[in-house]
């Protein structure tokens, strides 16, 4: 687990560090063997960017059923009617998921029930926004936390046991053993520098509030959130029930991510480190598979990329341990309206 790589946390949060992953290192292809036959996968936020990459490239090693998770049907057909073109033979469906609302979220995974089988999981989807705003429903917060955090550790929660009763993929090359089946949680290095408030009673309340709001900053907080709960939920799933990690694609050329950013700062910052630092779409899709596929139970809990890395630096200080705790109580609360204890009581190791 990232827990013992502390040592070179601050380093690879660097821009040196930054720069020898994403120039001087290639990301390594995927070994042969691995084969994705008579699998199922879900890919969410799949209507474009590196969600549709992913699925691309899940299809050509063969994944016989992939459901392409998206907020928009019509985006979704779309994408699902170009892959069909390029993969005859699998099964495309697009399922409706919106990661703003937690009904979408929890009939979506109740649709999971129904499947025969449920290999792999990538929990792609997510966004960045600009300005304040709150989604809707009881329990809304802000966008961007409630869609990148809140929405995606309930989503996984929920998918857990369905993976655990239903999920496998191969093993090592040479073995014929099966191994558990992955929820790959898509992060960014953006979760590398925020700092949370280590004052405030409640850190959902703090990171849900207008006042000083910066949507790039908001964005990083939300992937730190992230990587702060996994770390934990890891801790209560057996990695030989369902494989839980979390990837980060570092940056990645040609999304839309960004799409939001109207001034002129986030957007040189986006266009620069693209230029400088950024991979092209199908190198940067290629880590997703890495983590889903060919990192085992070592890298249960980590954070990812075709290796198991440190975690976010702040995470390894006693105000970062002390948060993660304390993230994990209220995240734990804020989602109990989705039974999310009980999920867990069935998953504990
Ligand atoms: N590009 C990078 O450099 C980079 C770096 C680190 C991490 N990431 C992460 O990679 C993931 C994919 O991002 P991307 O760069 O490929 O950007 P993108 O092209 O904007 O893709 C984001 C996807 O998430 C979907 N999405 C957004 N809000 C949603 C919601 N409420 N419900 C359901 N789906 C929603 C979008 O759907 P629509 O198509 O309908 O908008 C889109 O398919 C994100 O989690 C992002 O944080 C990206």
């Amino acid at each position: 687990m990232s827990a013992g790589l502390q040592a070179r946390a601050s380093h690879e949060a660097s821009l040196a560090g930054t720069f020898a992953r994403q120039v001087l290192h290639r990301v390594p292809p995927i070994p042969p063997h691995i084969n994705l036959s008579d699998k199922v996968a879900i890919v969410t936020g799949s209507s474009s960017g590196l969600g549709t990459e992913c699925a691309r490239q899940l299809l050509q090693i063969q994944l016989t059923h992939l459901i392409l998770a998206v907020r928009s049907q019509p985006k979704g057909q779309v994408t699902a009617s170009k892959l069909q073109a390029e993969f005859p033979k699998a099964r495309i469906e697009v399922w409706v998921l919106d990661m703003e609302s937690y009904d979408s979220v929890r009939e979506f995974a109740a649709r999971c029930e129904k499947l025969d089988r449920l290999d792999v999981a990538i929990l792609n989807a997510g966004c960045g926004k600009m300005r304040f705003t709150r989604c809707a429903g009881d329990h809304g917060r802000e966008v961007t936390i409630q869609v990148n955090f809140l929405a995606t550790v309930l989503l996984a929660m929920l998918l857990a046991p369905i993976i655990k009763n239903k999920g496998a993929i191969v093993g090592k090359a040479g073995q014929s053993l099966q191994v558990p089946g992955r929820i790959t949680i898509v992060t960014s290095d953006m979760s590398f520098w925020p700092k949370l408030d280590e004052n405030a009673l409640s850190i959902l309340d703090s990171v849900d509030s207008p006042q000083g709001f910066d949507g790039m900053m908001q964005y990083g907080k939300s992937k730190l959130l992230l990587v702060m709960f996994v770390s934990k939920l890891a801790e209560v799933v057996s990695p030989d029930d369902c494989i839980i990690n979390l990837v980060n694609p570092s940056g990645v050329r040609g999304t839309r991510l960004m799409r939001e950013a109207e001034t002129v700062l986030p957007r040189l910052l986006v266009w620069l480190s693209g230029i400088l630092l950024g991979r092209n779409l199908v190198d940067g899709t290629r880590q997703y598979l890495h983590s889903a596929l060919v990192l085992g139970k070592e890298s249960h809990g980590s954070f990812c990329d075709w290796k198991v890395r440190p975690y976010p630096p702040y995470m390894y200080t006693e105000s970062g341990r002390r948060l993660t705790a304390q993230l994990w109580d209220e995240t734990l609360k804020e989602l109990r309206f989705a039974g999310v204890e009980t999920v867990l009581q069935g998953l504990k190791k």
